[in-house]
């Protein structure tokens, strides 16, 4: 008989999956069995949840935390101030026009408050603010409009304005590459930062985008001490092993190669090693999805290009991965 993920592992910390409205419908038996933490793939962010000023649509969201109470399962709430996939009326007077420092920050603190007070209680912790690091060059914040209009300290009012709406959430910076050497220090610079200044601050995402040849897990090691360095918590939180690496944009596979298979689980057993080892520091990790019938890397970096990233096949059924993860 196949065991819970979750219930193996549960002394160690959650097991999560991502969710949309269709996965929470044709992935249900295999959720309910094998998580016991749930993160809202897209139905979370700015422009699901207030897509208009004052215009707030919760339904979607609203019926994942009516599952995951059914279900008993913990809710990661993703997320509240990003530059993608936030509505252009956030930025703009009705003239289109850019808004000011102030009105900004009011429709921010708006947006946070409205959001947390609602799920209070219902939704532990929040990637409050995500992929705020600039990947290249010397640069340490990306440009955005929340950096322009606001200036570097979006980042602190996020997690004041957090901490003011839901006192009891716990409060992650989250971002994507995080074990790149020279992109992790960045990070670090950033986050010491709104610890030095007394910025409520609970933990690190670290989204875990990962393939089958990077990156090494001496990288992710050294990663995982420097942000532990930091004396918060760290959740994985978007995890995937793509079987294609980033120059990889080969389209003619229908399934993957036993090759591709066998690196995969030997890189997510080498991978759960490493978290167990660090689960003192560690306490979620999170999947990108649930089994490889859906996965957002079947449209990132090759659109419509299939992909095989998780320990349950296209049928639900346990991968070799998931076995040696189980081991
Ligand atoms: O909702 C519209 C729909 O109305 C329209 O018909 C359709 C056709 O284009 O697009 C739909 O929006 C899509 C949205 O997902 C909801 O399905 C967007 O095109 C698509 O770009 C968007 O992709 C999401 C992506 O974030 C956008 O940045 C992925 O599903 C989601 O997995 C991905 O998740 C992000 C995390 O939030 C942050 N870390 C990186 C991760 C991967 O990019």
């Amino acid at each position: 008989d196949v065991p819970s993920l979750y219930e193996v592992y549960q002394q160690h910390f959650h097991i999560g999956a991502a969710v949309n409205p269709v996965t929470l419908k044709s992935q249900k038996e295999l959720l309910i069995k094998h998580f016991n933490s749930l993160t809202a793939e897209n139905e979370m962010k700015f422009e699901s949840l207030q897509p208009e000023e004052g215009v707030f649509t919760f339904d979607n969201a609203d019926n994942l935390i009516a599952f995951a109470k059914q279900h008993e399962k913990n809710v990661r709430g993703h997320t509240l101030v990003w530059h993608n996939q936030t509505p252009d009326w956030v930025f703009t007077n009705k003239d289109g026009s850019l808004v000011d420092r102030d009105t900004l920050l009011e429709r921010m603190k708006t947006h946070i408050s409205t959001v947390m007070e609602r799920y209070k209680g219902d939704i532990y912790c929040w990637d409050v603010v995500n992929e705020v690091i600039a990947d290249k060059g010397q640069q340490l914040l990306r440009d955005s409009k929340w950096t322009e209009i606001i200036g570097e300290d979006f980042i602190d009012k996020a997690f004041e304005f957090a901490h003011n709406a839901d006192p009891n959430a716990a409060l992650f910076y989250n971002d994507y590459n995080e074990s790149d050497p020279l992109k992790c220090e960045k990070i670090i610079t950033m986050i010491k930062g709104l610890v030095d200044r007394g910025v409520p601050i609970h933990g690190v995402g670290l989204q875990a985008h990962w393939n089958i040849y990077s990156p090494t897990l001496d990288n992710i090691r050294k990663a995982i001490e420097r942000y532990a360095s930091l004396g918060l918590q760290l959740h994985i939180t978007e995890m995937d092993v793509s079987v294609f690496d980033h120059e990889d944009k080969r389209t003619d596979l229908i399934a993957p190669t036993e090759e591709m298979l066998q690196r995969q689980t030997e890189r997510y057993d080498s991978m759960f090693q490493l978290f167990r080892e660090y689960s003192d520091v560690i306490t979620s990790v999170t999947f990108w999805g649930g089994a490889d019938d859906y996965t957002w890397l079947n449209d990132f970096p090759v659109r419509g290009r299939k992909n095989w990233p998780f320990l349950f096949n296209e049928n639900h059924q346990p991968k070799s991965s998931f076995w040696k993860v189980i081991d």
